[in-house]
């Protein structure tokens, strides 16, 4: 065995080793020189523990410590010894020792680092450039720490449940529809292209027409499409799979695994099952597919209340069939400068403009409308909101349906973090069900999946207009955000070949995307139905971080590179030519985040 070889972890020596002999590896925390006598915290990934270097005990080795530096990488040989009284902190739990130290080797030296490893404000592009250095920090190491233990976690629960864990490939097969995809060119097939996949969906459908009836795997995914907190190019998914099942099977085993993780991660009891809300009613009271059910602050259809208001642009939203919704803010009165800052907010989120009608304690209303409003509409207002009071405003925003409600969906956000409405540390997850089947794309003038091409439609789909079809799909929606999403597949050919043309895809593309998969089906093709959650999402909300970069070892950055690799890169001509791709030279300008 090497003479560094370590024999114990820093944060794993306690009194138990007193008077014993141990030798550890790890970084330079901290150091602190007091001349005769100098102290390292030496730190690994179990945590951090005591150096003393004594001049007495060894001359060699305080001289050697007198050259050390943060972050350097020792071996340390020593007797652990109890510290005297004045010294003991009971916050560590090597708190009650430290380490005299006999023998030292420097295994590497380290540089100054670009940022310190206590600090918690550091520069994010920083963090990514130098990451394997922010991964160092404790909080990081936690995270990762989580992350694995969930995983395994999961693959314990359906390994038990009887799946098996199938790998799908990465290099597959572009298809029309869903995100826009990443395209790897083929040297064997000059100028033909594999897709790196959105999902392994079609694969997890394949392998229940191949008997294997419980899939999952810990899948990569990759998108290319616009960032946010919540998104990445690349990200990882639960992905699951099962024939002969019907919704509510997929519901209850997402609530056992979730049920299993937080007993065995939380030791806390989830209550279940889970609520379940329609697509229409959780859109209709706030504005969004993913509701944030840790406060309520829900929207309240007024085009009734504003029936008497005389109002031309109110009036010609009603005729055109529009709405008027309200968020109700209880018993505040907002600044003039508050209220333009609302309006302005508004308008970034699309609307055309918003009203405010404060309901004065005096029993006036304040609003710039108010001389159009009839003297009884605080009652004809309190008829549909029933608590509403004096003392309290309302934020009116009129206009076709969805895009009313969108903007209220996202106002009652934006209000709820700044009054300080959003509970902390809760979890408040529900199910959304009976989704649109499919959403129009304004840029292709043709309707597309809400989901996905493979989605069964609600029974009833074939008798009734594209706008009103339903899909048996489902998501798993918690504080806000879409933690997983899935569905009952089409089994059937007739029905997916119908979907397709619904998609306005020709005869031709049918075929030349999908025409595998259609053969597939006249293969005795079973029924089945899955989902996936969105596995560094859901990281992101149970270990209470605003972006999901916080739980990922590698991501990128907001614009899709790669700070550390400085990633995506030109390449040679040559590997260009062997592939059959030229650039444009315009593309060759680049992503800004490059330095
Ligand atoms: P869907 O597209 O809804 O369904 O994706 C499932 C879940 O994956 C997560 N997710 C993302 N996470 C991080 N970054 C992204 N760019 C990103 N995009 C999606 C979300 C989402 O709910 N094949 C289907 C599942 C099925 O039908 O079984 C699918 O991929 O949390």
């Amino acid at each position: 065995m090497s003479a560094w070889k370590r024999t114990s972890e820093c944060g794993s020596v306690t009194e138990k080793l007193l008077d014993k002999e141990v030798v550890l590896n790890g970084w330079v925390a901290h150091r602190r020189d007091h001349g005769g006598l100098i102290f390292i915290d030496l730190r690994d990934r179990s945590g951090i523990v005591q150096l003393v270097f004594n001049a007495d005990i060894s001359k060699e080795s305080h001289n050697l410590a007198e050259s050390l530096r943060s972050e350097f990488v020792l071996s340390v040989t020593g007797i652990v010894v109890a510290r005297t009284k004045e010294q003991v902190n009971d916050k560590m739990p090597t708190g009650k020792i430290e380490i005299q130290i006999q023998k030292i080797t420097i295994l590497n030296p380290s540089k100054a680092l670009p940022f310190s490893l206590d600090e918690d404000d550091i520069d994010e592009e920083l963090r990514l450039k130098y990451r394997y250095l922010d991964l160092r920090r404790p909080v990081m190491q936690h995270r990762l720490a989580f992350r694995s233990m969930l995983l395994f976690t999961m693959r314990e629960f359906f390994v038990q449940n009887g799946f098996f864990e199938v790998e799908t490939p990465i290099l597959t097969k572009n298809t029309p529809g869903g995100a826009r995809e990443f395209l790897v060119p083929s040297r064997t097939y000059p100028g033909s292209f594999y897709a790196l996949p959105q999902s392994p969906q079609i694969y997890k459908q394949l392998l229940m027409a191949s008997g294997i009836e419980r899939y999952f795997q810990i899948a990569r995914c990759f998108r290319d499409e616009d960032l946010r907190a919540d998104r990445q190019p690349e990200f990882t998914q639960l992905d699951i799979e099962m024939s002969f099942i019907e919704e509510h099977d997929v519901r209850s085993l997402i609530e056992a695994m979730l049920g299993h993780i937080f007993k065995k991660l939380f030791t806390i009891d989830l209550v279940l099952p889970l609520p379940i809300f329609t697509y229409d009613y959780v859109f209709a009271l706030f504005g969004s597919d993913k509701p944030d059910l840790r406060y309520e602050l829900p929207i309240t259809d007024l085009t009734d209340a504003f029936k008497e208001v005389k109002l031309n642009f109110l009036e010609t939203v009603v005729l055109q069939g529009g709405r008027i919704g309200a968020l109700h803010i209880q018993n505040k009165k907002f600044t003039r400068s508050e209220l333009e800052g609302w309006v302005e907010k508004s308008k970034h989120l699309g609307a055309k403009g918003l009203l405010y009608i404060h309901f004065a304690a005096d029993g006036s209303i304040e609003s710039p409308v108010s001389k159009f409003l009839p003297a009884n509409f605080f009652d004809t207002v309190q008829s549909v909101i029933k608590d509403l009071k004096q003392g309290d405003t309302l934020f009116v925003v009129a206009g076709a349906y969805k895009e009313a409600w969108s903007t209220l969906g996202k106002l009652r956000i934006a209000f709820a973090q700044e009054l300080n409405l959003i509970k902390p540390n809760t979890l408040h997850f529900c199910w959304i069900v009976n989704f649109p089947l499919l959403e129009w794309d304004e840029t292709r003038k043709a309707w597309s999946s809400a989901h996905h091409p493979f989605t069964q439609p609600a029974e009833g789909w074939d008798k009734t207009t594209p706008d009103q079809m339903k899909a048996q799909a489902y998501d798993l929606v918690c504080n806000g955000s879409e933690v997983g999403g899935g569905s009952i597949r089409i089994h059937d050919k007739q029905m997916q070949h119908k979907i397709f043309e619904l998609l306005g895809l020709s005869e031709k593309e049918i075929q030349e995307k999908f025409g595998f998969f259609l053969e597939a089906q006249e293969y005795g093709f079973p029924p089945s139905g899955g989902i996936a959650l969105g596995l560094d999402r859901l990281i992101m909300i149970l270990s209470n971080t605003a972006s999901i970069r916080e739980v990922i070892a590698f991501p990128k950055t907001q614009r899709g590179y790669d700070a550390m690799m400085h990633s995506p890169t030109p390449v040679a001509p040559q590997a260009l030519k062997e592939c059959g791709v030229m650039c444009i030279p315009s593309a060759k300008e680049g992503a800004s985040d490059k330095k």
